[in-house]
């Protein structure tokens, strides 16, 4: 039987209270023998400053670029509001993602029928919705320099943050793009501000090329990034994959989540490049949303997003696609039959809490087994 070496993350806030959820069904699936998992477990963000002074230790680095697939929960919040920015929990995020390399962020937005109701918009808008947005995760204003605060000689300040795109940079990410639209609907959006960015003009012209030499078969839109967050809230499944850069991306993949009904339903995959010798690409796995300080340490926190993101980790790093679809099935049937955290519940209805919606996702697998 295959054998997975998985480190989790938790981090802070709802983090380790998702990630629990996420142990859970990872035991389980080891148990049912779908395949075997040994677990590893560090800190990272607010818990590791807390521990270490760092947001990230060189160990728990080490054990991310060994591990199959690492499981990250959420970093950050108000406890650690005023510690330096160079050791930010955020900041033991963008690290990870940056030295394991992890340019492609997946961000599936899918309204299950169960949660039409759910959503901020009407059910007739949001039924059936299947959006990929492909988010570049290692570059642009994230991690251009210079990036700094420097104080003018009246005393007044300046900050710099720089907006640095590469053609390589946009090439792959654009090719990750393409690739999955062919498995799909074969529609690509791509979003940007070639209007005033001139990143945005390099970006429009790589992704036209990258379609018209290798791609030429899929459907293409360029659309302005301030228009495709409107066409987001106006009319969402006019779109199958939207690729765009890292702050973009950021923004409209929380604009796709309530599309969905909530924050805490979408998961989301960080890929590196193949390696050509093994087949084998670096991975983190993690919900979109984030610690949730409102919220954490109530158990109400819905787990939905994180265990997603473990369905992700059996597709895209573990080759367990049956698994994955299992799993999908299993989250389907659970809000079908009307199992909703408070975030998903709507006023006044009744509410489970994230270990209850765990361990029905847990025996709907094993029902369905
Ligand atoms: P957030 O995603 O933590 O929360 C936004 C809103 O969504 C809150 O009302 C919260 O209760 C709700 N929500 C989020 N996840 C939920 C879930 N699983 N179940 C139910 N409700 C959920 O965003 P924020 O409040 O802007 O940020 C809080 C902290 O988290 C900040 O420090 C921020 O930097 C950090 N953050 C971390 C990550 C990450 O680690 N990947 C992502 C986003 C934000
Ligand atoms: C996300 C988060 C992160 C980001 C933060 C916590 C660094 O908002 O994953 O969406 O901005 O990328
Ligand atoms: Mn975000």
């Amino acid at each position: 039987m295959a054998s997975f070496n998985l480190l989790l993350l938790p981090g802070d806030g709802i983090g380790p209270e998702v990630n629990v959820e996420v142990e859970k069904l990872v035991r389980w699936l080891d148990q049912a023998g779908v395949a075997k998992f040994e677990i590893e477990k560090d800190l990272v963000g607010g818990s590791a400053y807390d521990a270490h002074g760092v947001s990230i230790t060189e160990e728990a680095m080490a054990r991310a670029q060994a591990a199959d697939a690492v499981l990250f929960g959420a970093v950050g919040g108000p406890k650690w509001d005023s510690v330096p920015y160079e050791v930010r929990p955020e900041a033991g995020l963008l690290r990870l993602r940056k030295d394991l390399g992890l340019f492609a962020n997946l961000r599936p937005a899918i309204c299950y029928p169960a949660l039409a109701e759910a959503s901020s918009l009407k059910r007739e808008l949001v039924e059936g919705l299947d959006i990929m947005i492909v988010r570049e995760l290692t570059g642009g204003v994230y991690f251009g320099e210079p990036k700094e605060i420097v104080t003018l000689e009246n005393g007044e300040k300046r900050a710099v943050d720089t907006q640095l795109y590469t053609t390589h940079e946009v090439e792959r990410i654009a090719r990750v793009a393409f690739d999955l639209a062919a498995k799909r609907n074969n529609r690509v959006a791509s979003a940007e501000k070639r209007n005033v960015m001139r990143t945005g003009v390099l970006w429009h012209e790589v992704v036209s090329r990258v379609h018209r030499e290798e791609f030429a078969g899929a459907a293409l839109e360029h659309v302005l990034a301030d228009n495709c967050a409107m066409q987001l809230v106006r009319n969402p499944k006019q779109y199958d994959v939207i690729v765009t850069d890292n702050l973009f991306g950021d923004i409209l993949s929380d604009v796709a989540a309530m599309l969905t009904g909530s924050l805490g339903m979408l998961p989301s995959a960080s890929l590196g490049a193949e390696d050509p010798a093994t087949g084998k690409r670096k991975a983190l796995y993690e919900p979109v949303h984030g610690s949730a300080p409102d919220i954490a340490g109530k158990g109400m926190a819905n787990p939905i997003a994180m265990i997603g993101s473990l369905g992700m980790a059996l597709r895209y790093s573990f080759g367990l696609g049956d698994a994955a679809d299992k799993l999908d099935l299993a989250i389907a049937n659970v809000l079908g039959a009307g199992l909703r955290t408070r975030d998903i519940a709507g006023p006044g209805a009744n509410a489970v809490s994230t270990s209850e919606m765990g361990d029905a996702i847990i025996a709907e697998m094993q029902r369905l087994s």
